[in-house]
């Protein structure tokens, strides 16, 4: 598939990880790396609206500067929830109609799930969902597994822990969904009862017939991975302090960990991570985090190609 098939093949908004197929996510990944490092125009006079009504660090910055290294322009609010006319009532939709009126596409950060869904049913220019609160975060997802292919040169047939929040973490769910299109991917949910996976992910994992695994204890399952996928507790979606409290401690990746861990296995990471990895882990080869990160650029440049140019 042509990089033209595959932009016509988009269908405009980046809602959910559901959207990919393995031949678009070959194209994505090859524009990904040969537009690693590059600076050009190709999208001069292009606009790309960052709206961001939760914090972000990584997302609106690699997808800021992914715009910029193309010729891009970029206008935005980074606390859309207090420096928007949000603040005075008014609504998502009323502000993404206007807002289509201003840029050619719209980075959508929001805190409730199903919002850039809503948000692209009155965009008249495509919408990309950056994380809808616990629901996706298609394009964390299409970063975390071109890093899977870079570290470990393949996808099919790799075994991943996820390992933490796997009940409001929007990360862990897309990539889930993402690496259900590989053959022979086998994933293990490591998490305490209160922050496991959803079984609406489990339902739609099994329907496409992949082997799934719940574990509670990391130890248990270490010998047997490939990636170990670790993600923060979402403390800002829990209503009760205790159970993020309990549920905060639960799993933690330090030297011990790391010494149990194969050799040729990674860890990754979405960032930003509090203290379920210990600073100590950083220094080792097969901490991919920081690694991980850094693709985002080279990414977010290749979707933005493929919407844009
Ligand atoms: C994640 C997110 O916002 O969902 N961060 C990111 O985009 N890299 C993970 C998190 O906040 O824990």
């Amino acid at each position: 598939m042509t990089a033209t098939t595959a932009r016509n093949r988009m269908l405009g908004h980046v809602i959910t990880a559901e959207q990919f197929d393995r031949d678009l996510l070959d194209v994505l990944f090859r524009r990904a790396t040969a537009l690693d490092g590059v600076r050009d125009d190709r999208l001069a006079h292009r606009i790309m609206a960052t709206l961001f009504y939760e914090p972000s660090t990584r997302t609106r910055l690699s997808f800021e500067s992914a715009m910029l290294r193309l010729g891009g322009a970029v206008i935005g609010t980074e606390a859309a929830r207090t420096f928007s006319s949000a603040i005075k009532g008014e609504t998502l939709e009323d502000t993404v109609r206007m807002v289509s009126t201003y840029a050619d596409l719209i980075v959508l950060r929001h805190d409730e799930a199903g919002a850039a869904a809503r948000a692209a049913s009155v965009a008249s220019v495509p919408v990309v969902n950056a994380g809808d609160g616990p629901g996706e975060h298609p394009t964390q997802a299409l970063l975390d597994l071109y890093t899977i292919e870079r570290e470990l040169g393949r996808v099919e047939g790799v075994r991943v822990a996820f390992c933490g929040d796997l009940r409001f973490g929007r990360t862990a769910r897309s990539l889930a969904l993402l690496l259900a299109l590989y053959p022979g991917v086998r994933m293990t949910f490591v998490a305490p009862p209160v922050i496991q996976v959803g079984g609406d992910i489990l339902a739609r994992l099994e329907a496409r017939g992949v082997e799934c695994r719940l574990a509670e204890q990391l130890t248990d399952v270490l010998d047997d991975v490939d990636v170990v996928y670790q993600t923060r507790v979402q403390k800002e979606r829990f209503t009760d302090p205790l159970e993020y409290e309990q549920a905060r401690t639960a799993i933690r990746i330090d030297g011990a960990i790391m010494r149990q861990l194969p050799a040729t296995a990674i860890v990754m990471h979405p960032l930003p991570r509090v203290d379920e990895i210990a600073p100590e882990v950083d220094a080792d080869p097969r901490a991919a985090y920081f690694r991980q990160a850094a693709n985002g650029v080279a990414i977010r440049m290749a979707l933005l190609e493929m919407l844009l140019a």
